[in-house]
């Protein structure tokens, strides 16, 4: 695979580390600079190849600043723990979306509503997959409670929190584990806040799996070549809505 079709963070360790490589170059080369022009070309460096390597612009002053960074906590006595505390942190919240290269975040509460519209009558089958920290599982099963309704999570720690936020709800699980193995065949309505990346596998998943009349909805992300039957504009981010497909 195309190192510039990566996972965003691997991209920019890539760019960090091909950019360290070309001041070792420099440096074998006998060039010789104050520590801080080092620094300044390492940044420099990294951004040119983040870019070459089509890394989101909000990438860019990260990979600026983490070598000035670097250079400013060089020597500190930071406790080994510490780091290891981070990265448990990030791979516990962002597990999950590090290897699908889906993120964490979150539809507003009017595209819970606006989900909540588009349940049929009665005692319907709802998945969200990728169900991040639980928020419309938990609202349309309070809502529902003659449905029901699961969330599948990859990332243990918003699985926690979204496990956590259904427990009280009798009609509501939340399951630890990959979308892809969720059995849709059962499913009335299978709802997805993903990313362009896996939509045409979803798409795909969808058609074997899903029985005539159920419904699929992506907040926000098209599937190339599937028109949808409706486009619901929800709150939220720039261009927030949801697409619906009538299987
Ligand atoms: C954009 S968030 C959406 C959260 C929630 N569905 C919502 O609408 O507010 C996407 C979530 O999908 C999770 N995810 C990504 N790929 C996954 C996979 N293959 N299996 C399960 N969860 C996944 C991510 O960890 C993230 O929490």
């Amino acid at each position: 695979m195309s190192p510039r079709r990566w996972p965003p963070l691997l991209r920019a360790l890539l760019a960090q580390g091909l950019g360290f490589l070309g001041l070792v170059t420099l440096a074998r080369l006998g060039l010789r600079f104050p520590p801080l022009v080092w620094v300044l070309l390492q940044a420099v460096l990294a951004v040119y190849l983040s870019r070459a390597l089509a890394l989101h612009p909000r990438w860019l002053l990260l990979q600026a600043a983490l070598p000035f960074l670097v250079r400013a906590l060089w020597g500190v006595p930071v406790p080994p723990w510490v780091y290891l505390a981070l990265f448990l942190l990030l791979a516990l919240v962002f597990g999950g979306g590090f290897f699908t290269r889906v993120p964490l975040y979150l539809a507003s509460r009017d595209a819970w509503s606006q989900l909540e519209s588009l349940l049929p009558e009665g005692p319907v089958r709802f998945v969200d997959l990728g169900c991040g920290l639980g928020g419309p599982v938990a609202h349309l099963a309070k809502a529902r409670p003659d449905g029901r309704f699961l969330g599948v999570e990859a990332s243990p720690l918003s699985w926690l929190v979204a496990w956590l936020r259904c427990l009280p709800l009798r009609n509501a699980q939340i399951r630890l584990g990959s979308l892809w193995r969720v059995d849709l065949s059962g499913i009335d309505v299978a709802y997805a806040f993903l990313s362009p990346v896996p939509m045409p596998a979803l798409w795909a998943k969808a058609v074997r799996e899903m029985k005539p009349g159920s419904r699929l909805i992506s907040h926000s992300f098209e599937i190339p070549g599937q028109p949808p039957a409706r486009v619901i504009p929800v709150e939220g981010r720039a261009g927030a809505r949801l697409l619906v497909w009538e299987m």
